[in-house]
């Protein structure tokens, strides 16, 4: 049904692009490396202008990088004109266009998407593209929420685009999910009251169209670095009990006499840093043992400080025996450097 109703679509709406009258997969591939990055107006120049100069692979491969480039002027995100090139040359070597998925996909520049688009394109290989576009109008008709930009998301909608993909025109259902999610089901304000797929659209029937697609917020992964002093003194150590709303709450620890550093900037034990003389003759047990939580990854350093009098430490720290360590609960990160002692 979804399948029909968009192909009748495409049938009457499909855009006329010059790369849809050809089936040279040369040509073909050129189009879909252009349009990674760039509209479908300005692409269209400089795939006529690429065409023009270069009519086959090998008219290109033999071009020097420069050429190349200087041809590729404007259209930005460089690479993908050396990677062009290069897999340009990569082609003759093989002694023509791959015609698998497998052998297109380990051209330069060709990631899962442009794999599927080209093979599909130019070979009528079943394989599903999806973009942004199929995202976004899969998303929406069949209501599914799962984050876009997540592993399970990527899976879930490639299965999805690949059930509903005709295994006899894969070419034209490829392209039709483009130009529907291009022209019908746009990114704000879609079309809905003329849309085809009115009928069956979850998010239409439950007015979800603006949360949908869903796109999960990467945080920014922090790197922290830590310094933990293990203080031996007459067979006893000295512990604290993390503070409510940070994280290991409630979980003890050795002394740390360095602030966390915000930024993550080095806060590693050196005579500028150390806080106390004292701390001269600290051992290193172990440095920079990671440990990762889910916005941030932790360094920490741990040392081993034998004393003979017990240091002067902040007040909520208590010296307990080191046999008795067992009685309290320390973060997996601190039974390390247990270990290490
Ligand atoms: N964007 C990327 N490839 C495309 C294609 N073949 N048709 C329309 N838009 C596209
Ligand atoms: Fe997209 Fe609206 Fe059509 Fe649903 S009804 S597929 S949201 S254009």
């Amino acid at each position: 049904m979804f399948t029909t109703t968009l192909l009748d679509w495409f049938a009457l709406n499909g855009r006329d692009l010059p790369w849809r009258h050809t089936q040279d997969p040369y040509a073909i591939w050129l189009s879909e490396i252009i349009l990674q990055q760039t509209r479908i107006q300005q692409g269209m120049d400089y795939w006529l202008r690429f065409m023009q100069r270069w009519p086959q692979v090998a008219d290109l491969a033999a071009a020097t990088e420069d050429e190349v480039l200087r041809l590729w002027q404007g259209l930005g995100y460089y690479s993908r004109a050396r990677n062009l090139h290069t897999a340009a040359q990569q082609i003759v070597a093989q002694g023509g266009f791959p015609t698998t998925l497998e052998g297109i996909r380990a051209l330069k520049g060709v990631g899962d998407y442009t794999a599927a688009a080209i093979g599909s394109i130019a070979f009528g290989l079943p394989a599903a593209v999806v973009d942004g576009n199929v995202y976004r109008l899969l998303a929406r008709h069949y209501g599914i929420d799962t984050p876009i930009n997540t592993t399970r998301g990527k899976a879930e909608f490639t299965e999805l685009a690949q059930s509903l993909l005709p295994t006899d025109q894969p070419a034209t259902f490829n392209q039709a999910m483009m130009d529907f999610g291009a022209i019908q089901c746009t990114p704000t304000s879609p079309k809905c009251v003329v849309c085809p797929l009115q009928e069956s659209c979850e998010a239409l029937r439950t007015g979800r169209i603006g949360e949908l697609p869903v796109k999960e917020r990467k945080l920014k992964i922090q790197t922290v670095h830590l310094t933990y002093i293990y203080i031996r003194c007459n067979g006893k150590t000295a512990i604290h009990r993390r503070p409510a709303g940070g994280i290991w709450q409630g979980l003890w620890e050795p002394w740390s006499p360095l602030p966390t550093s915000p930024k993550g900037e080095d806060t590693h034990l050196d005579g500028k840093h150390s806080p106390l003389g004292e701390l001269e003759g600290a051992v290193l047990l172990r440095k920079d043992v990671k440990h990762v939580l889910t916005h941030r990854i932790l360094l920490a350093d741990f040392y081993l400080l034998e004393v003979q009098a017990p240091p002067t430490l902040p007040d909520d720290y208590i010296w307990v025996d080191e046999a008795d360590l067992d009685r309290y609960a320390f973060p997996r990160l601190i039974q390390i450097l247990f270990e290490a002692l």
